[in-house]
């Protein structure tokens, strides 16, 4: 089996507004491992969010235990938490969020930047061919295509080898040919670079795809179904 990377036991996220409390999050167990692919799946409002914010170190539980590789996160300071994502997580969004004046290239070493590692550019066109654009390195954002976009996004997110790659509805903003040409990218990511990928999604189909199928409801899993691909029998 390969190596445990993030360990959730009866996670909890509650909110509290007024006299009222809203339960995101209800007591949720949850492991991920090395190269291994898990979709979370579930209505809107179910937790999805919440739970990825969660198992990335974006926000802290209100309740039960979290450990990621291999270090407990319960009562971590904001400084700490940082420094566990460190190298350790990437991170995709729905909307992209790509800096417009700035070329393929760029945005994609961006965090290496914010890192104060200086980019090697070897290692920058590897990433970019690893996504398919290696002949659109000196563009801008506006000169691509929706799906094109995302793989700028997630080059950006592999440029710092994470262990973990983290997408919160990778595919929400993409037409159904183009997320299922993103979701085979993630695949081959996950499988050639044993990283583990979590993603949330609307879409059942997409979801399916992933080793392991999560469906959330009012803060608690209410089914998980494995698919016995390459990922899991290796
Ligand atoms: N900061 C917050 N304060 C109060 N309630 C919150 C906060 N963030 C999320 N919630 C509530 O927690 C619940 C879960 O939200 P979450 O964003 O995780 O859902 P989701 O499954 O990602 O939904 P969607 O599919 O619409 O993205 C919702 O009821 C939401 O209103
Ligand atoms: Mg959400």
């Amino acid at each position: 089996m390969n190596e445990v990377l993030i360990e959730g036991r009866g996670l909890k996220r509650y909110y509290h507004r007024g006299s009222e409390t809203v339960k995101a999050l209800d007591g949720v167990d949850i492991t991920i491992r090395a190269g291994e692919i898990v979709s979370i799946l579930g209505p809107s409002g179910s937790g999805k969010t919440t739970l990825i914010n969660l198992l990335s170190c974006l926000d802290a539980p209100t309740g039960g235990t979290l450990t990621i590789a291999g270090r407990s996160v319960a009562g971590l300071s904001e400084d700490q938490l940082v420094e566990v994502r460190r190298g350790l997580l990437g991170f995709v969004f729905q909307q992209f969020s790509l800096i417009p004046t700035l070329t393929v290239r760029e945005n994609i070493e961006l965090p290496l930047i914010f890192l104060g590692r200086r980019p090697d550019p070897q290692k920058t066109q590897q990433v970019i061919d690893a996504v398919g654009l290696g002949h659109r390195a000196g563009h801008l954002p506006r000169e691509l295509s929706g799906g094109q976009m995302q793989r700028v996004a997630i080059a950006r997110a592999l440029i710092v080898e994470p262990k973990i790659l983290v997408a919160d509805e990778p595919t929400g903003n993409l037409d159904k040919a183009t997320g299922e040409s993103i979701i085979d990218l993630l695949k081959r990511l996950a499988s050639e670079q044993n990283l583990a990928i979590l993603l949330t999604t609307h879409n059942t189909v997409f979801a399916y795809e992933a080793d392991r199928a999560i469906t959330l409801e009012d803060g608690r899993i209410v089914s998980e179904e494995r698919q016995l691909s390459a990922a899991t029998i290796r």
